[in-house]
């Protein structure tokens, strides 16, 4: 992908329906994983080399806010080497505003300078997305936190380690775990965080900082324990596989019929979505870092609520929407980590599903077929689940503003084709 992502390109892509899928998809690396990780690098003077870095438009942005801070970032395939001898610590609103995700740049910046000045995040499609329980941490941590003219302004002259609470009113936060580990590595100190973020995607993180020198203890639970440092040095690291983009693979293998082999995955990470899978009657087998589904006869109709993980990930709630859409029965879905995060089911309506949405929760009565409709895309699972949503639809889904898929699904078009799907791209 090229640097016109950035530009939000107004591709389409046009769904043809009805094929099914066969053959082998290989997983990318997490987005989720390689983001933090990257403003990581920004804790050290010395390079830090990243592998299995995803080609997607969210990781262009934060290259850029890194070379706009002052970092060298070489890009190699999926392999990127970046050296933070020299930075400043302001970050352009530009390149911020267009990823919420540009608010982890915060930890590393005032665990290293001790200031930082990053803009607010704005409102999001998938609901209000504040970011207190970051700001809590660091003010825990002796920082004063100031929001001027849509910035957040931090200054941490001595940073102290302290116990702190992480966990908010829709559970523990990811990034915010993941922002006060990074800044917590360099106080002075030990840091407790209670009610931390258990995803793969912390432990991911954590295990990068401990490559880097950091001393952390209890990463993947929810009391994770830093010890200070005064340094940290270079390192290298190979990010873990995209539990998510797997898990919309295996929901494309589901949704139509066929035979799917996922390599270089991490079933572990994903046994919240194999498990409602086998009992609605698919057929998985999990290898070290594979997993295969085929179908099992029927489709059933099931009933879930997305949690923090190890629970089932809001991050797959649209897809399995799409799943149940024309599954047998009536399945009921509650989104319990964003309660808005329904902007999917108005376009699935489109296509003739039948969703009554009652608050935060989804009553879905499954139809035998959906039918191909010209769709919007209005944030990124919800896009990937109209691109699930096409393969088993009648005739040609027309999905606009496909710039959302761009931005977490690597070639997600390519490499549907590749098993047999019918996919175009119409340039714009
Ligand atoms: N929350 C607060 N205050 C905060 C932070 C979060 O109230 O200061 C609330 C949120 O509004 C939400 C809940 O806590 O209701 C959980 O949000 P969290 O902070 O965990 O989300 P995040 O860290 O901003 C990451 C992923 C999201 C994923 C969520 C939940 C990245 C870059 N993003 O976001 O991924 O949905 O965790 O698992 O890691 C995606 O990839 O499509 C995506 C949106």
């Amino acid at each position: 992908m090229s640097n016109d992502s950035f530009s939000q390109n107004m591709d389409k892509i046009l769904v043809h329906g009805g094929h099914t899928l066969e053959g082998t998809v290989r997983i990318s690396g997490s987005k989720n994983s390689a983001l933090p990780i990257l403003a990581a690098s920004l804790l050290t003077r010395d390079s830090c080399t990243i592998h299995r870095v995803p080609d997607l438009s969210d990781i262009h942005y934060m290259l850029t806010i890194l070379s706009e801070l002052g970092c060298d970032v070489e890009r190699a395939s999926g392999t990127v080497k970046i050296n933070a001898d020299s930075i400043t610590t302001a970050a352009p609103y530009d390149i911020v505003r267009k990823m919420r995700a540009s608010v982890c740049i915060l930890g590393p910046l005032i665990g290293r300078e001790k200031e930082a000045t990053v803009s607010l995040p704005g409102g999001c499609v998938i609901g209000d997305r504040p970011i207190d329980l970051h700001l809590r941490g660091f003010e825990a941590l002796g920082a004063a936190v100031r929001v001027v003219q849509g910035n957040v302004k931090v200054l941490a002259p001595q940073l102290r380690g302290a116990t702190i609470n992480m966990r908010g009113r829709f559970g523990s936060t990811v990034l915010g775990t993941d922002n006060l580990m990074m800044a917590a590595v360099l106080a002075d100190g030990t840091t407790i965080i209670d009610g931390a973020a258990e995803e793969p995607e912390v432990v991911d993180l954590a295990n990068f900082l401990q490559k880097m020198g950091a001393k952390i203890e209890g990463a993947g639970s929810s009391r994770i324990i830093i010890e200070g440092v005064k340094k940290l040095h270079g390192c290298e690291h190979t990010v873990i596989p995209d539990r998510i983009e797997a898990g919309t693979f295996l929901i494309a293998g589901a949704i139509s019929g066929g035979n799917l082999l996922l390599k270089r995955v991490d079933p572990s990470h994903l046994g919240a979505v194999i498990e409602p899978l086998i009992k609605s009657g698919y057929h998985i087998e999990s290898g070290t870092d594979t997993l295969r589904i085929s179908p099992n006869g029927n489709r059933k109709s099931m009933k879930l609520e997305t949690e923090p993980f190890p629970g089932f990930p809001t991050d797959m709630q649209a897809q399995m929407c799409a799943l149940l859409a024309g599954s047998d029965g009536i399945s009921v879905v509650t989104e319990n980590v964003f309660p808005q995060r329904y902007m999917h089911v108005a376009e699935l309506k489109r296509m003739g599903a039948d969703i009554e949405l009652q608050g935060a929760t989804a009553v879905i009565r499954g139809v035998p077929k959906l039918s191909g409709a010209p769709v919007m895309a209005s944030d990124l699972r919800a896009s990937a689940a109209l691109v699930l949503a096409g393969l088993q639809a009648d005739g040609i889904t027309e999905i606009n503003r496909v710039y959302h898929i761009d931005r977490g699904y690597e070639s997600i078009d390519e490499k549907l084709n590749e098993v047999g799907a019918h996919i175009e791209r119409v340039k714009a």
